[in-house]
């Protein structure tokens, strides 16, 4: 690409600061269908360009959508409404997880996350030498960051959980949306905990994050904002706290994690139900094409962009170049675990949900996502079944 062979020939250090503008255009340009770029730009220009969510001020978003009252209360989705008992008798208390536990970050007796997870051998051929403690820091920044982003993330959700219950049509999905705003608010208390009271550092929200939140939180469309949120990032969410459920070798946040999953798989699940029929039998081809493509461009965000780039600027920033950084990361053994989990949960649900053709399946042959495309969707998977499946592994 053009832009990166100009950057290629520019001085460190104008380089460093023109490179996430350069990222920023690039990305928004990727879409070939013109409708999700009009949908996507205006979050990508608040999030990449004005970095809104990095300002250290809160952040107003308008909301646009239709809030709908059934004066009637039918009992009209008994899967909804199952999902609605199943949610009520796992409602658990975040105080009551072990929160005596003393936790040390930098501690490689029980780390938060292994030191394998990044390639040390990797950044020592870039030249660039830690020393142990240095290892283990670094890791405890990344183990920071990643927690950082689900506590934002947590907080997108909240806020989704409670539009959606207002759009949704189904009453016995509204029933089971009033479950999930208290399981969100539930996750936020217990992420920010830890990270407040265990790990002493929060990192600010990732722009690429911040990208989706806005634009699904902004979007009128109710099944865009299931599609985005109960989806792609529930999906995401699963993903990541899988990973890190499988690795880390601190006790206290492997239960936290254990705890989340479980309502999170019920998050997933619902999505799946609300949008399958409506995606298959409701929406016109043209409609349908266009949330394909914006699911996949969602989709590349995430594997693409999640790079801890809030951890770069802090430690390499005058040593890598991000694209130096963004190749270190991706390759590095924790990260490559947490892409492979992540799709293997969201593929199969946006397979079920149909927004899979023939059409899209080529680019995601390119991405390198077909692989995942046969695993079990929610709707087959409980959040029992999921945990035993991450022990097993
Ligand atoms: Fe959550
Ligand atoms: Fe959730």
């Amino acid at each position: 690409m053009l832009s990166d062979k100009v950057l290629d020939t520019l001085p460190h250090e104008i380089r460093r600061r023109v490179e996430p503008y350069v990222e920023a255009v690039q990305l928004m340009t990727q879409t070939n269908n013109a409708k999700v770029l009009r949908a996507m730009a205006p979050s990508g220009i608040r999030g990449l360009i004005l970095q809104r969510g990095k300002q250290g001020v809160p952040t107003t978003m308008p909301s646009n959508h239709r809030v709908y009252f059934d004066w009637t209360y039918p009992n009209d989705q008994p899967e909804m409404r199952e999902l609605y008992q199943r949610a009520k008798e796992g409602q658990w208390n975040g105080d009551d997880l072990p929160w005596h536990i003393d936790v040390d970050p930098e501690n490689p007796e029980k780390p938060i996350i292994p030191r394998h997870f990044m390639d040390y051998d990797a950044l020592r051929a870039r030249g660039i030498k830690l020393t142990d403690l240095e290892e283990r820091r670094l890791n405890a920044s990344v183990a920071s960051w990643m927690l950082s982003q689900f506590l934002h993330g947590e907080q997108g959700a909240l806020f989704a959980a409670a539009q959606v219950t207002e759009a949704v049509q189904f009453f016995d999905g509204k029933l089971y949306g009033s479950t999930q705003v208290v399981d969100e608010g539930r996750h936020v208390e217990v992420f920010h905990r830890y990270l407040d009271s265990k790990m002493n550092k929060l990192y600010q929200i990732n722009d690429n994050l911040f990208v989706i939140i806005d634009a699904l939180i902004q979007d009128s469309r109710w099944d865009v904002k299931f599609l985005g949120m109960q989806i792609m990032v529930e999906g995401l969410a699963l993903g990541a706290f899988g990973t890190l459920y499988q690795m880390t070798g601190e006790p206290m946040l492997k239960q936290l994690l254990k705890m989340v999953i479980q309502d999170e798989a019920r998050h997933v699940h619902y999505g799946v139900i609300a949008l399958r029929d409506h995606i298959r039998q409701e929406l016109s081809d043209a409609e349908r094409r266009e949330r394909e493509d914006w699911a996949f461009e969602v989709a590349l965000l995430m594997r693409n962009r999640f790079l801890s780039f809030e951890v770069y600027e802090e430690w390499f920033e005058h040593k890598l170049t991000r694209k130096e950084w963004a190749q270190f990361v991706t390759d590095s053994p924790g990260f490559a675990l947490f892409r492979q989990v992540m799709f293997n949960r969201l593929v199969p649900n946006l397979r079920e949900i149909g927004l899979m053709s023939d059409r899209i399946k080529p680019h995601y042959e390119r991405a390198g996502l077909m692989k995942y495309y046969g695993g079990a969707s929610a709707t087959q998977l409980s959040g029992e079944q999921l945990l035993a499946d991450l022990d097993a592994a």
